[in-house]
């Protein structure tokens, strides 16, 4: 299914391309229309050594281009995409090998959160490679209950965090299921991020979560949208002074990205169908 040739064309509005090369133009033409971008080369859930290795080379290649081009540009990563199912010292290592690569460029590497069985040991990595040699960022997802506490930590220690709403399936008592809580929690954290963190990056699409982000210093914190989803607002809000950070996914890996993006909002599935029957 990755590789098929129904591919492309189902997945264009959400992924920039399968090469670094591909998603390296797509980050261009955003960079041209004032926009930063975290570049993320797909993949997680790897269960061979050999596979994380090849991840973590791959985000290397990407870091050396990035550094190559100029480009204003971090990297986001998963961390069971180079090796946390395999043996967490691995992933470790490879981490750090990553954000020492960002350092030399003055780039960033950003852990993106996976499901809420990796909070603990993702949060381990990120904090040590902080201290280590810093430019990484933490995701704190608003749906999980923990998450308060969490941002605590994370601002008394002063890494910087990026906050999203979550795109995980999670229990009852890990995680707030109503939309209405999510969001109220979204609006607390953000709050909470903005007035004590280190530089946050406020994650979403959604109007209201924005809002409140509005009055605070415009270089004190920036607004990270994913690639394909409201650039109308990306550009609304780079227009009125606001630092804005696209997420640009690449690879061959896509799949289980894709279908979370369908999964957020049920019109893309119409959106999908209607593009593969050429309408
Ligand atoms: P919400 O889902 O309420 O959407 C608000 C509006 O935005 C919608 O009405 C629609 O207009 C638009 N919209 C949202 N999603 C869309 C989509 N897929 N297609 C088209 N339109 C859409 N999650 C996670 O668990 N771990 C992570 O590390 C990250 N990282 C991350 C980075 C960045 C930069 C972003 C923006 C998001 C993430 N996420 C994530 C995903 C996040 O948790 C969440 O699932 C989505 O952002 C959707 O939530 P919104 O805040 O956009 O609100």
């Amino acid at each position: 299914m990755e590789n098929s040739s129904f591919a492309k064309p189902l997945t264009r509005r959400f992924i920039a391309g399968n090469t670094l090369e591909e998603a390296l133009s797509a980050c261009q033409k955003i960079h041209a229309q004032g926009i930063l971008i975290t570049l993320d080369y797909l993949g997680e859930s790897v269960t061979l050594r050999q596979e994380a290795i090849a991840s973590r080379d791959s985000c290397l290649a990407s870091l050396r281009r990035i550094g190559e081009l100029g480009l204003p540009a971090t990297v986001s990563i998963k961390v069971t995409q180079i090796g946390l199912d395999v043996d967490e010292q691995l992933c470790f290592e490879n981490a750090r090998s990553l954000v020492q690569a960002a350092h030399a460029i003055g780039s960033r590497v950003e852990f993106d959160m996976e499901s809420s069985d990796y909070v603990d040991r993702t949060l381990r990595i990120v904090e040590r490679l902080h201290e280590e040699c810093g430019c990484v960022r933490a995701v704190i997802q608003a749906y999980l209950h923990r998450s308060e506490a969490d941002i605590a930590d994370l601002n008394r220690r002063k890494v910087p965090v990026r906050l999203c709403k979550g795109a995980y399936a999670e229990p009852l008592e890990r995680a707030f299921q109503a939309k209405e809580q999510v969001d109220g929690n979204y609006v607390k954290l953000a709050k909470q991020l903005l007035e004590e963190g280190a530089y946050p990056a406020i994650a979403t699409h959604d109007d209201n979560m924005i809002a409140p982000a509005r009055p605070f210093p415009k270089d004190g914190f920036e607004y990270q949208m994913l690639y394909g989803v409201r650039r109308d607002l990306q550009q609304r809000l780079v227009g009125e002074g606001y630092r804005v950070r696209v997420y640009v996914p690449y690879g061959e890996a896509w799949y289980p990205y894709f279908m979370r993006r369908l999964a957020e909002r049920p019109a893309n599935v119409l959106f999908i169908l209607r593009s593969m029957l050429g309408g």
